[in-house]
């Protein structure tokens, strides 16, 4: 018994990694191994011989187990420690800018346009950029005759033939979403929409792909005078000045009546894009007090309740704002006109703070 001791003690006290130190268990206190041998070998003793062979074996094969667990234990302290040396990071290092990404400006100027209008108690609504006709048109008082759906440039879903589902279109307009919360929040409320908007134009102040931002205000008591200060202020904000040169121009929209166009005092000096000075003007916004189809489409009574509705252009804004010429750049993916116009990625826009500091 004191060979099988000294014999599996050494193997234990030798071995190198929890492998070896299985077979070892194994050959010497599993089912098959030494000790269960001679375990069996009791049955042939004398009683007297048993009563001192089997207490010595048992005292045997607790020493082994033992053992083995005390070896088990120091092999994964080993590795724990050679996993830390070998994955060992000095977190005092500066990071590596050449790792370092920045915030795109479309989505910062959401943010910003965000937190203006939060302030103002607009809370913010979504909808899908895939969207039915209804939603899109038919419910904002456009049905399909109207001419407001040639002048969109509406992309349309491919439908197969037989298939009976409504017509899909990629959104137009972030208006849609107007009819949507008006479903699901009722009046009064208080809204905006950021979103992507689809429509098949391209030149320097138009890509197929851009950015509005609704805002819908419903209540009892809302006039045009509210939706003017609540863009005077918003502007006022949003460009970090006292005061802005804007023009309301009248308009048309089917889905509101009166209907105002916004533009902003620019100049386009040496390919630069300056705001509140020159003789330019860009357009930013569409407005108006919601049609009452409009809200009777969305399930709001319009003899008791008004409201009014703006759908600016985040991207028109985001140029003018940060003097951007090309509205086809903010999505070429173009790293270094990323790392050029984008913001530093954990500032968070808010009023109190300085939006865009
Ligand atoms: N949906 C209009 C557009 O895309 C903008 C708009 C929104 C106008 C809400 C009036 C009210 O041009």
């Amino acid at each position: 018994m004191d060979d099988l001791k000294q014999k599996y003690l050494g193997q234990i006290a030798d071995a190198g990694d929890e492998a070896v130190l299985e077979a070892i268990r194994l050959s010497a206190v599993g089912k098959k191994g030494e000790v269960a041998l001679k375990m069996r070998e009791l049955g042939k003793m004398t009683p007297e011989e048993r009563q001192v062979a089997g207490p010595a074996l048992n005292a045997l094969k607790d020493e082994i187990n033992s053992a083995l667990a005390a070896k088990k234990a120091a092999l994964a302290d080993t590795a724990l420690d050679a996993r830390l040396r070998e994955e060992w990071l000095d977190v005092t290092l500066p990071a590596r800018s050449r790792r370092q990404g920045t915030i795109h400006p479309i989505s910062q100027v959401t943010e910003e346009v965000t937190a203006i209008f939060a302030e103002m108690g607009f809370s913010v609504a979504e909808g899908p950029r895939i969207d039915t006709d209804w939603y899109n048109f038919d419910a904002l008082n456009i049905p399909g005759h109207h001419p407001a759906r040639a002048e969109m440039d509406t992309f349309y879903m491919h439908r197969a033939e037989g298939d009976n589902r409504p017509p899909h279109v990629l959104r137009t307009h972030t208006s849609p979403v107007q009819i949507r919360s008006m479903e699901t929040m009722g009046a009064p409320m208080r809204i905006i929409c950021p979103g992507g908007v689809y429509r098949a134009d391209y030149d320097q102040t138009h890509t197929p792909m851009f950015h509005q931002v609704e805002g819908l205000a419903i209540d009892q008591d809302i006039s045009m005078a509210n939706l003017k200060w609540v863009l005077e202020e918003f502007v006022k904000a949003f460009f970090e000045v006292d005061g802005v040169d804007l023009r309301f121009r009248a308009s048309h929209f089917p889905f509101t009546e009166p209907s105002a166009e916004v533009d902003i005092r620019c100049s386009w000096e040496g390919g630069k894009l300056n705001v509140g000075e020159g003789d330019d003007w860009l357009e930013i916004l569409g407005s108006g007090m919601v049609h009452p189809k409009v809200l009777k489409a969305g399930g709001i009574d319009p003899e008791s309740w008004q409201g009014f509705a703006f759908g600016m252009g985040i991207d028109r804004i985001a140029m003018l704002k940060y003097g951007i010429p090309d509205l086809r750049a903010f999505f070429d993916s173009d790293l270094r006109w990323l790392r050029h116009y984008g913001f530093a990625s954990l500032d968070q826009p808010t009023l109190h703070g300085g939006l865009s500091r």
